[in-house]
C-alpha cells in the first residue's frame, strides 16, 4: 500500500513514499541491503563527529536472536514488528570521550536514523521505528556499558498485507497521513510569527 506525503511542493521521491506501515511481508532483507542501510547510518553527520549510535541488528533468520529483540518491545509493537524480517534496536552513547555530557547524542542518533530510513525507502524497504521498548530489558539482555542509553526500535522490510491487520491496526494502517501546516512550525522574527516564504 502506498501513503505518498501530500506536500504543497515537490520534495525528494523518498521522503515522499516514506511511511511506518505495520503490516510486513515476511520476506527477507536481502544482506546486500542491510549493509546499505547500515553505510546510510553510519555517514550521517554527528556532533564532532562522534556517532554516538549503536545498533543491534536482528534478523528473522537469526532465530533466538530475533525472539530476543522481539521481546525487547512493548506488547503492542511486538503484536505487529513479530512479522517483520529485521529488528534494529538502537542506542546511543550519552558521553564525549572526555566525559562530559554529549547534548546531541540523541539528536545525532535520530539523524542516522533519518539517513537509513531514506536509504530504505530507496531500497523498497518501510521500517516504523518504535520509542516502545522495554528500556531496562535491552540494557540487561545485551548488556549496555555504562553511558549508554535505549533510543528506539525499528521494524524493517518490504511492505506485506494491509488486511493481515485487523481492528486498531488495521485503522491505524488505512488512516491517512497528517502533518501541521508549515506556518506552525516555521517562524520568522517571533516566535509563532509563520516564516513569510
Ligand atoms: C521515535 C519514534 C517513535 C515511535 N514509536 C512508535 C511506537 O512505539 N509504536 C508505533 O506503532 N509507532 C511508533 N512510531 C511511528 C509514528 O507514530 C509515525 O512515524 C507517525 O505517526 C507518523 O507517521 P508516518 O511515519 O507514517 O509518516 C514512532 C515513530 C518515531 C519516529
Amino acid at each position: 500500500m502506498k501513503k505518498p506525503a501530500i506536500s504543497d511542493t515537490p520534495i525528494l521521491d523518498q521522503l515522499r513514499d516514506r511511511w511506518s506501515p505495520r503490516a510486513f511481508s515476511n520476506r527477507p532483507v536481502p544482506l546486500e541491503s542491510l549493509r546499505s542501510l547500515m553505510e546510510a547510518a553510519r555517514w550521517a553527520p554527528s556532533c564532532f563527529n562522534v556517532q554516538p549510535w549503536r545498533f543491534i541488528v536482528a534478523t528473522r533468520d537469526g532465530g533466538d536472536e530475533f525472539q530476543t529483540a522481539l521481546s525487547c518491545l512493548v506488547e503492542g509493537n511486538q503484536k505487529w514488528a513479530q512479522h517483520a524480517p529485521l529488528l534494529l534496536l538502537v542506542a546511543a552513547q550519552m558521553n564525549f570521550d572526555d566525559g562530559k555530557k554529549n547534548p546531541h547524542a540523541f539528536y545525532d542518533t535520530g539523524q542516522a536514523m533519518a539517513h537509513l530510513s531514506v536509504q530504505a525507502t530507496a531500497l523498497g524497504l518501510f521500517i516504523h521505528q518504535m520509542a516502545g521498548i522495554v528500556h531496562d530489558k535491552i540494557v540487561q539482555t545485551y548488556g549496555l556499558p555504562d553511558g549508554f542509553e535505549t533510543v528506539c526500535a525499528a521494524a524493517i522490510g518490504y511492505y506485506g498485507e494491509t488486511d493481515s491487520l485487523d481492528g486498531k491496526l488495521h485503522d491505524m494502517e488505512v488512516a491517512p497521513r497528517a502533518r501541521r501546516a508549515l506556518s506552525e512550525s516555521f517562524f520568522s522574527g517571533a516566535w509563532d510569527r509563520p516564516a513569510a516564504v
